[in-house]
Parts: structure tokens; C-alpha cells; sequence
């Protein structure tokens, strides 16, 4: 048994869609979100940018003590090496690509992400990986992160734009489409409204929890007693987040602190 918290992270609001899912799976963990609202969008930066800012939020989650850390950000996924830390990290990357090789028929996969892990090309290397027959066609969609990070998720901004994006993916013939950012999932609406009704949407967030719901178990890290606590952390404005969040996870979050995250 482990009392520690898990750590989760993203550049913003878009992490709290895989705290949900993991909070639904696993209930009485304590966990430690922190969203780098004062940096988001990540997905225009550079490699060498989000490594430094992984870092960081990973110095930050050490000072907090979590027993695991998981990057429940693309973007930082496909620009960091795990193995160059010795932290045990969740990529939410890795999760969504193994998704798709699995589910894929025809394996014509799409994939929706920000310009930055497209242009990584991690998902391609990760589910040819696991499923060599599959064909990746990607498009990046800079435009989704700020409108989910004002609450413009349902906005007919955001159905024109998914529209737009989702044209070409659509002309593939597609049998699966990754929400290869986490903010995505909170556009669900406007994606599945753009979409082709047939095509299988795969949000990598639920195979992420049951991974992370397995390595506890065989590690015996559960956390058995009464937790269930989620501390809120940004590099931004806590109120803004706050309130976007309570969009997101549908509950009131009152615990949200501001962290110089430069000081890590
Ligand atoms: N939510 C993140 C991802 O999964 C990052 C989006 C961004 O900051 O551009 O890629």
C-alpha cells in the first residue's frame, strides 16, 4: 500500500479530461494536478522548450511526493525521452497510440494533435510499433487549445473550426480517429458533429487509467485507506482555471494554488 498522491500535468486545462478518467477508475487516490497555464499552448513551442518545462513540473511533483507522474500532455509526451528520468511516468501518448493499433479494422488511423506532436511524428513511430499495417494520416489543429482554454469548447467557433480540420481526415476513409491532445476530448461535441458517424473515436485517457489501475495493483501501490483528495496547482491565474475547470469535471474545485514554476 502507498498513500502518496499521484501526479498528473498538463500545459492547461486539457489534463483534468485523464484526472477524470482516472478519478472515476480510481477513487481513493489523492492526486496532484498542475496546469502550466502561464505557458499553455505547448503545442507551438519548441522540442527543446517543453523539455525544460517537463523538468520543472517533474521537480515540482517530486517536492510533492508522487509515487507516479502521468503526462497527461501529448505535446510534452512526444518531445521528452522517459527513460532519461528515473521518476515512473505515464505517457498519455503511449496509451492512445497502442489504442488505435488495437482498435483500428481497416487500419487507416487518423489522428487529431497539436502542430508540435504531429510534427514529432510519435504517434506514427508509436502505433506502427505495435500495428505495422497501419497507415497514419495526422492533422494538426492549433486552433482547438485556445478556444477549450477560454471555455469556448461548445462555442459555433469551435464546430466551424473542428468542420475545417476534420475535412481532409474524413476524405481518408478513416476507421479510427486519436484525440491525440487531451484537450480534445473536452471538443467532443464539435469533433463528433464533424466526423464521419462510422469512425471509431478514441480518447487515450481511458486506456492511460487502466495502466495506471494495473501497475498499482502489481506494485502494490494502491492506495487502500480513505483519500480521494485532488490538490489543483497552475503557473497562471488560479481563479480563470477554476472556473473553466468546473466546466470540465463538473464540481466546484476551491483548492487551486499559483506555483512559480521558474523556481524548479
Ligand atoms: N493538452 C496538450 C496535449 O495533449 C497540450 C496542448 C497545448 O498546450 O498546445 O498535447
Amino acid at each position: 500500500m502507498d498513500r502518496r498522491p499521484i501526479g498528473v500535468f498538463d500545459s492547461g486545462v486539457g489534463g483534468l479530461t485523464v484526472l477524470k478518467k482516472l478519478k472515476e477508475l480510481l477513487p481513493n487516490e489523492d492526486y496532484i494536478y498542475f496546469g502550466d497555464t502561464k505557458r499553455v499552448p505547448y503545442g507551438d513551442k519548441p522540442k527543446d522548450e517543453i523539455e525544460k518545462y517537463a523538468r520543472q513540473i517533474v521537480n515540482f511533483m517530486n517536492e510533492r511526493n508522487t509515487k507516479i507522474i502521468v503526462i497527461a500532455c501529448n505535446t510534452t509526451c512526444a518531445s521528452i525521452d522517459k527513460n532519461e528520468y528515473k521518476e515512473i511516468l505515464f505517457s498519455v501518448l503511449e496509451a492512445g497510440a497502442e489504442s488505435a493499433a488495437d482498435l483500428t479494422k481497416n487500419n487507416r488511423v487518423g489522428v487529431i494533435a497539436t502542430t508540435r506532436t504531429v510534427e514529432s511524428g510519435s504517434y506514427e513511430k508509436s502505433i506502427k510499433l505495435k500495428n505495422s499495417n497501419a497507415d497514419i494520416f495526422q492533422k494538426a489543429c492549433p486552433g482547438f487549445v485556445p478556444l477549450v482554454e477560454k471555455g469556448l469548447s461548445e462555442s459555433d467557433e469551435s464546430f466551424k473550426l473542428a468542420k475545417e480540420y476534420l475535412k481532409t481526415l474524413n476524405d481518408e476513409g478513416i476507421d479510427t480517429l486519436v484525440l491525440g491532445c487531451t484537450h480534445y476530448p473536452i471538443l467532443l461535441n464539435a469533433i463528433k458533429n464533424a466526423v464521419r458517424e462510422d469512425v471509431l473515436i478514441v480518447d487515450p485517457a481511458i486506456r492511460l487509467s487502466y495502466d495506471v489501475m494495473n501497475y498499482l495493483k502489481e506494485n502494490d501501490m494502491l492506495n487502500l485507506s480513505n483519500g480521494g483528495k485532488t490538490q489543483y496547482f497552475v503557473s497562471g491565474d488560479a481563479k480563470k482555471f477554476a472556473d473553466v475547470a468546473k466546466l470540465i469535471l463538473n464540481e466546484d474545485i476551491e483548492n487551486v494554488s499559483h506555483v512559480d514554476i521558474d523556481k524548479y
